[in-house]
């Protein structure tokens, strides 16, 4: 028998006694001694088979908790290699991300949420030294404290903020964006990309400079052909009319003091008395096209309305008009802008549109006043035109369209081929306190 066996034994000896002693049928009761020691024996063993299965069941539970704890090992190595497999892909996609911001040409750097500065690319350091541990505002902009301007706030609570800044410490101008970066640890830090925009900021100021002297220029251009057609208006009046007055009065002396009977001389005359008239009322409608003296004799509104019947009686067009009076609106420069513009829209209807019908409107609304001259004409192609070169395009449409500027709006022009033009412009009644 084994030592264990042994022990198993005496312990089911011992309970077998314990309940022998308890029992109401005892053993000693039991009719011979052999039978005594047999059913002794089966109590023994019975006792013994119980303890045994008692120790095998636990040992069972102990069997099974060993097998779960190593299927728990095994799981958990599975999860550690696991872990380390993504650390290490994850280091691999951190090295490429840095690798990136190492080249890229544009200022990075990341700001946590005390204000200080975790990471540099190396254009940063190019642009404004090394950090040596200082916070954002000390590095980027000498200051003891917070920037007033600071958009950090706004960007650790998730916002994405594109802007733009001038430093004072390089005189350099940089578009920025500060973007929110999360985490790991639940915090939020700042990363911000940067671009220099110096060069493309002084090309900017430079064509706005440009734009401005463009704009001064033409305004003296427009001012200078003003004083020129007036000037010439008052030669051609002066000069031209006050000749021919004095021809007429020649020829019409002539006419007088001819012999009767010089009938062909006399008709001769006649005719150039006529042919004279003509000229003096083609001298008298060339000084008033040139001249907007009609502006001060009858104002802009009555002036546009004669300009339309001229052009309907010239050209044979019928005419829809709908004017409002505007001359208490506007200053009297302002005036001459408006009447030249009508003038060039007409006369460029007259010389290539082959319209029937033309609608003029001037009308008032709220704070503005606004134009339009339309026709049913040829039309053309805005696009073509547009794409030519300067020299070979005429000044009319880009003058209007100047002097609209001129006048605080804009002009809106559409055309298309066989469907007629139509000009519109609105622009602002400022200009009365000026009056
Ligand atoms: N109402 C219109 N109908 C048809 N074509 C037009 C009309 N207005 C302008 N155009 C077209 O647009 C072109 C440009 O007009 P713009 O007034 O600028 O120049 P222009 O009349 O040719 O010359 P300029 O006005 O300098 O004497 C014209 O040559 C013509 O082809
Ligand atoms: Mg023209």
């Amino acid at each position: 028998m084994t030592e264990v066996n042994n022990e198993i034994r005496l312990r089911a000896e011992e309970m077998v006694r314990v309940k022998a002693a308890l029992s109401p049928e005892n053993l000693e009761a039991m009719p011979s001694e052999e039978m005594r020691q047999t059913i002794y024996e089966l109590r023994v063993r019975q006792v013994e088979l119980e303890i045994q299965n008692e120790e095998l069941s636990t040992a069972q539970g102990e069997l099974n908790a060993v097998r779960a704890l190593a299927g728990a090992n095994k799981l958990l190595a599975q999860q550690i290699e696991e872990r380390k497999r993504i650390d290490e892909a994850l280091q691999v996609e951190r090295n490429k991300f840095k690798s990136i911001l190492e080249a890229m040409p544009d200022g990075v750097y990341i700001v946590n949420q005390q204000y200080d500065i975790e990471y540099t690319n190396p254009v940063v350091e190019k642009e404004f030294g090394p950090v040596k541990g200082r916070k954002c505002y000390e590095y980027l902009h000498d200051r003891m404290e917070i920037c007033p301007w600071c958009k950090n706030q706004e960007v650790f609570s998730g916002k994405s903020v594109q802007w733009e800044w001038h430093s004072s410490k390089n005189d350099k101008t940089y578009d920025r964006i500060d973007t929110p970066l999360f985490n790991t640890c639940g915090t939020i830090s700042k990363l911000q990309i940067f671009y220099d925009i110096t060069k493309r900021k002084h090309a900017e100021n430079e064509l706005r400079e440009y734009e401005k002297q463009l704009r001064d220029l033409s305004f003296q251009l427009l001012t200078a052909q003003e004083t020129e057609r007036r000037r010439i208006a008052r030669e051609l009046h002066d000069e031209l009319g006050g000749a021919m007055a004095v021809l007429k009065l020649r020829v019409s002396f002539i006419e007088k003091n001819l012999q009767p009977g010089q009938t062909m001389i006399s008709e001769e005359c006649r005719q150039t008395l006529q042919y004279i008239d003509q000229i003096i009322n083609n001298v008298h409608r060339l000084s008033r096209d040139l001249s907007p003296s009609i502006l001060e004799d009858i104002g802009l509104t009555s002036a546009l309305k004669w300009q339309i019947d001229n052009f309907v009686g010239h050209y044979g067009v019928k005419v829809a008009t709908d004017i409002e009076n505007i001359d208490h609106l506007l200053p009297k420069d302002d005036q001459i802008m408006i009447y030249r513009t009508f003038q060039e829209a007409l006369t460029n209807i007259g010389k290539h549109a082959q319209a029937k019908n033309i609608a003029v409107a001037v009308r008032t609304c709220d704070d503005r006043i606004s134009f339009l001259v339309e026709d049913d004409g040829r039309g053309f192609d805005v696009e073509e035109l547009s794409a030519k070169k300067l020299s070979e395009k005429g000044m009319g449409l880009a003058s209007m369209k100047e002097r609209a500027k001129m006048l605080g709006g804009s002009l809106h022009l559409w055309s298309e081929k066989g469907k007629g033009t139509r000009i519109a412009f609105s622009i602002p009644i400022t200009k009365v306190e000026r009056l």
